[in-house]
């Protein structure tokens, strides 16, 4: 295919979920605009309901306006759905709030490790009961009378770090947080652009409980990075053409893809720099270029953690082999995605194996073929019909409903680019 055109990718999800939280935390009502309208942010305002919190519905284009401030016992379990970041973020918010709740997801979120949030969570004085023996969810919680605390997460996870931050906030003390390598930061920033008291010093991060007041706000919340991702994949395969993709947060914590396809061969040219809510944006320029393979070692992971399956993709139309070193996290996403990344490659005829926790990917020009099973992942999902883009493939999907977890308009959007059309909201 040649891609032409201009294309906006929906909201950041990871942003989406923090502003809803903060909002609702926040005394009055605050306006949203940009937010992502996939099934995990609504999971997020749905549970944000449940406590008591005002939120309209989000929809395409509208601005979602929040009225917060004192969170009530829920009457229900509140069900996160899918996601993994509704449901450690809202531990930390009501860890420092004494109300009991119960909470719950689909069958893939209970699968996911919770402890990592939990054990944390319970050395500021938390109170969180288990309900099954591994820790994971369904998990009640009655807050508690929190302590401050200084922590070094054995994980570089942003949900780790953005749950106690909040319990800091809720539970009006002190939290000092160091992790292995830098996360994903929107939480820092969000916090920092809202007044509150959060520095860096030193390599760790610090909140003071000076200021705990949310006052509401107004913000825009900027281009989802990672849906951009497969965008930029499939303009980078394609035959010929640019594409243009619209108000990209281009946080450095979150473009780590763009640095390995640099170093790949590709080049992402990036306009219109600005700002939106504090993160970096920019419209990027995209087009077609021949790959060569490349390593990807572990201290790069955070900032391209749910790039993986994408840039796995594009390693397997490179020339040469590339290495992702260190991504033992990807089993404990919404699937298994190391495991899966590996056998739906060689389903479709790329050589592709798993050492340990490294990811050996082979590339080559064969046109792949073959049957996709996506688990029900969405960026397993989008990455694989991106590679379905390549001439002569034949790349068959398990499902695709799964993209509208973080990409709803993801299958208009990839064929519009193609046909070289405008996206309308
Ligand atoms: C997220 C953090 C990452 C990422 C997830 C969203 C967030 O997870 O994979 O999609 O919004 O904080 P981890 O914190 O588990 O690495």
């Amino acid at each position: 295919m040649k891609v032409s055109g201009r294309v906006r990718p929906p909201g950041d999800k990871s942003i989406s979920h923090r502003v809803l939280m903060l909002a609702g935390l926040a005394r009055g009502r605050s306006e949203l605009r940009g937010l992502l309208t996939g099934a995990d942010v609504k999971s997020t305002a749905g549970v944000l309901r449940r406590l008591g919190v005002g939120a309209s519905a989000i929809r395409p284009g509208g601005v979602v306006t929040v009225t917060g401030g004192r969170l009530h016992r829920p009457t229900a379990t509140l069900d996160c759905g899918n996601s993994g970041t509704t449901s450690r973020l809202i531990l930390g918010v009501l860890a420092g709030r004494r109300l009991a709740a119960r909470l719950t997801g689909d069958a893939s979120l209970r699968r996911r490790p919770m402890r990592r949030v939990t054990e944390p969570l319970r050395l500021m004085g938390a109170h969180i009961v288990e309900e099954s023996a591994d820790g994971a969810l369904p998990l009640r919680t009655a807050g508690g009378r929190l302590r401050a605390i200084e922590y070094a997460s054995p994980v570089a996870s942003a949900q780790v770090k953005s749950a106690l931050l909040l319990a800091g906030l809720t539970g009006e003390v002190a939290v000092t947080l160091r992790e292995p390598f830098q996360s994903r930061d929107h939480s820092e920033r969000l916090f920092v652009h809202l007044g509150l008291d959060l520095h860096r010093r030193d390599g760790a991060i610090e909140f003071r409980p000076t200021e705990v007041r949310i006052r509401p706000f107004a913000l825009d919340v900027p281009g989802d990075a990672s849906s951009a991702a497969f965008l930029v994949a499939a303009a980078i395969l394609a035959e010929g053409g640019a594409l243009t993709i619209e108000n990209v947060n281009v946080n450095p914590t979150r473009t780590g893809f763009l640095v390995v396809l640099e170093r790949m061969g590709a080049q992402v040219e990036r306009v219109n720099l600005g700002e939106a809510g504090g993160e970096p944006v920019a419209d990027l320029i995209v087009r077609p270029a021949s790959l060569r393979g490349t390593a990807v070692g572990a201290a790069e992971i955070p900032a391209l953690v749910d790039e993986v399956p994408i840039l796995a993709v594009l390693a397997s139309r490179a020339a040469g082999e590339t290495v992702f070193r260190d991504v033992g996290e990807l089993r404990v996403k919404e699937s298994n995605r190391l495991e899966l990344i590996a056998a739906n490659l060689r389903a479709v005829g790329v050589t592709c194996e798993v050492h340990g926790n490294d990811l050996h990917v082979a590339g080559g020009d064969r046109p792949p073929r073959g049957r996709v099973d996506t688990a029900r992942d969405h960026r397993l999902t989008m990455a694989f019909a991106v590679l379905g883009t390549v001439p002569g493939a034949e790349v068959r999907l398990s499902e695709r409903r799964s993209v509208a977890i973080s990409y709803p308009a993801f299958f208009t959007d990839l064929l519009r680019i193609g046909r070289g059309t405008r996206h309308r909201d």
